[in-house]
């Protein structure tokens, strides 16, 4: 197994040689290492059946399925799948998933530590996923806006992306929201939270699912804060040219993994319409969300 550095812009590493029933446990430790520190680690050339896909995600936590069945592999609930596929049985999947920034599961109670994304039938052109380290953008904010999030909080709710299930047709609409509100309660979270494992400060705000913000005590502050720290971080740039934004291309046989504390990120859509599938796999750690949390 070879790990390589990125260089010329490209973040994290790149994995060599990994094959999943010969990796020792010194191998998969250097990976966790690499995860936390590097952020991103791409294993090429994998060749996984769905069983080793979930195999491989319990050597980094516990998968857990998501919480709306329609997303989930027919025959493998810790599989969520993104797909434009229409298979015997109806639409695999959902099509269209994270096209806005945001980190998995954000707006739950425990937000997922890592992500593993594995690509399974790749469009021709326009794939990737557009990322922004929030370790970096929580560096390079002003300090005026350090100071003034020093100590607040931010509440962040998946109200504006739940995607609506074909069992909503004819549903009236407010039972919908309703449900929504009750299922996944808007969280309270540290505006800037302190990774466990490496100690960086994050700045967890995201443009798809915080929405407000407070102090210490409770008192709400001005929504134009919000929008402040989305502006500097680069989540407002449509031209995607901000430099905090990088572009996680794929080529067939990768599996890319990364640590969700820190990374949001951005699907980027084959704007064609092509054949495109995914399968993800998210995990919980033993870690809190934040240092913070439980201090
Ligand atoms: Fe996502």
């Amino acid at each position: 197994m070879d790990i390589v550095t990125r260089s010329d812009g490209r973040r994290g590493v790149e994995v060599h040689g990994f094959d999943p029933v010969a990796a020792t446990v010194d191998d998969l430790a250097r990976l966790r290492q690499h995860l936390y520190h590097d952020k991103i680690v791409v294993l090429r050339a994998q060749t996984l059946a769905p069983e080793q896909f979930i195999a491989l995600g319990r050597e980094f936590g516990t998968p857990a399925a998501y919480y709306e069945p329609m997303y989930h592999h027919p025959e493998h609930e810790l599989i969520f799948v993104s797909s434009n596929r229409q298979s015997e049985i109806g639409q695999v999947g959902v099509p269209k998933t994270g096209a806005f920034w945001h980190s998995d599961y954000q707006f739950m109670p425990d937000p997922f530590a890592v992500t593993l994304f594995y690509p399974q039938r790749l469009p021709s052109e326009s794939r990737g996923t557009y990322f922004i380290d929030m370790a970096v953008a929580y560096e390079r904010l002003s300090p005026r806006l350090r100071d003034a999030i020093e100590g607040t909080y931010c509440r962040h709710s998946a109200r504006r992306y739940v995607k609506i299930r074909p069992s909503d047709v004819y549903r009236p609409l407010e039972d919908v929201i309703a449900e929504v509100e009750r299922k996944t309660p808007a969280q309270r979270q540290p505006t800037v939270l302190t990774h466990p494992v490496t100690g960086e400060r994050i700045l967890y705000v995201a443009e798809a699912f915080t929405y407000e913000i407070e102090d210490a005590s409770g008192n709400p502050l001005p929504k134009s804060l919000i929008d402040e720290l989305l502006s500097e971080s680069g989540q407002l740039d449509p031209t995607f040219e901000h430099p905090n934004i990088f572009l996680q291309g794929y080529e067939p046989g990768d599996l890319v993994m990364w640590d969700n504390r820190t990374l949001i990120h951005r699907a980027l859509h084959n704007p064609t319409g092509e054949p495109a599938e995914s399968f993800r796999v998210t995990v919980h750690d033993e870690h809190p969300l934040s240092a913070e949390v439980y201090a």
